[in-house]
């Protein structure tokens, strides 16, 4: 028998498995053996945590859809999170270290009390650690046309400055020519490979709790769209063809409260030089095989095609 101290028996274990390194929060709720064994402070009668979650990707229309389902009144969502811009972002980053009941406590009671966290589509830990804590959440993902997408992220870098970006063209991004254009062609790139990430959400949730929103749609007739999403997530009728109207001087739809257009700010919708047919072409073949493979996830699963994806295969031979 040998007395070894906690650190180092610590150091030895994560030495032996790396992978438990990170812890992976379960709801101790909904399960009497550690329901048992929790402070007593600890009400699980008050527990709120989201039932649904928007996961993204980013620049496909996100922060639109949850400014939209806001407006349901059976709608909750999480309040503002302390240094965060505008997403609490648990699952796939830093946050998740303060732990379950951190997360809890950021929202309020409602029949839907939803999260979105665009990050959350494309991270590699994102789908397990929200199928641990809330396995029964139902999941929302816009499709948007991933070119269309790509090159948003793109526009988004130089519109704010970015250093990274500096000097460099798309067509610079997308050959790769410094360490800063690789770093951008992921970012644009990575979040589009719309079948290698869903298929990670749907190895761990099923297809039932899953739900795609086609971003053209969205972007085009929204109100019928979040009709459908109301429905599908079983709230009341709200009237979302007179809450939400078109705002020419926006160039996209936006709410309408009281007789007045409540649009996105500036950084969502902006206005930039379309994408030219060179690199439409070019951004062409780097989504071409998994957008084929998104064709045949979306048949075997029998989710609806969105409206942008066979011109796209077809133009993308
Ligand atoms: P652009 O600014 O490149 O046009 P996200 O919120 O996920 O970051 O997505 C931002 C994108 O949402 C915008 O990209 C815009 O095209 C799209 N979008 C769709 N509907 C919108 C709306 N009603 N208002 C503003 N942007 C909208």
């Amino acid at each position: 028998f040998k007395w070894e101290d906690p650190i180092s028996l610590a150091d030895r274990y994560f030495s032996l498995f790396p992978s438990e390194k990170s812890p992976l929060w379960s709801n101790p709720c909904s399960d009497d053996r550690h329901r048992s064994i929790l402070s007593p402070k600890f009400n699980c009668t008050n527990l709120t945590l989201p039932n649904v979650l928007i996961v993204g990707p980013q620049k496909t229309g996100t922060t639109a859809l949850e400014s939209f389902l806001e407006m349901h009144p059976g709608v909750g969502k999480n309040g503002m999170v302390e240094g965060s811009f505008e997403e609490v972002q648990f699952f796939s980053g830093e946050n998740y270290a303060k732990g379950f009941e951190w997360y809890a406590g950021l929202f309020p009671n409602a029949s839907v009390v939803m999260e979105k966290s665009a990050t959350y589509f494309d991270s590699v830990v994102a789908a397990e650690r929200a199928a641990t804590l809330i396995p029964h959440a139902r999941i929302i993902v816009i499709l948007h046309d991933p070119i269309q997408r790509a090159y948003s992220w793109y526009n988004h870098l130089v519109a704010r400055n970015e250093t990274i970006v500096a000097g460099l063209s798309m067509d610079d991004v997308l050959d790769g020519v410094s360490a800063s254009a690789k770093k951008i062609r992921s970012r644009c790139i990575s979040g589009g490979r719309y079948a290698h990430h869903l298929d990670r959400w749907l190895q761990l949730f099923p297809s039932t709790q899953l739900y795609l929103i086609d971003g053209g749609a969205f972007k085009d007739h929204p109100s019928q769209v979040m009709s459908d999403l109301t429905e599908w997530l079983e709230l009341p009728y709200f009237d979302y063809e007179s809450s939400i109207k078109f705002s020419r001087k926006k160039g996209f739809y936006c709410k309408f409260i009281s007789g007045r257009s409540s649009c996105l700010g500036s950084s969502k919708g902006r206005i930039y030089p379309t994408l030219s047919p060179s690199l439409s072409s070019r951004l062409c073949s780097v989504f071409r095989n998994d957008n084929i493979a998104l064709e045949a996830m979306l048949r075997k699963h029998r989710f609806p095609i969105p409206s942008w994806l066979p011109p796209l295969l077809d133009r993308c031979q």
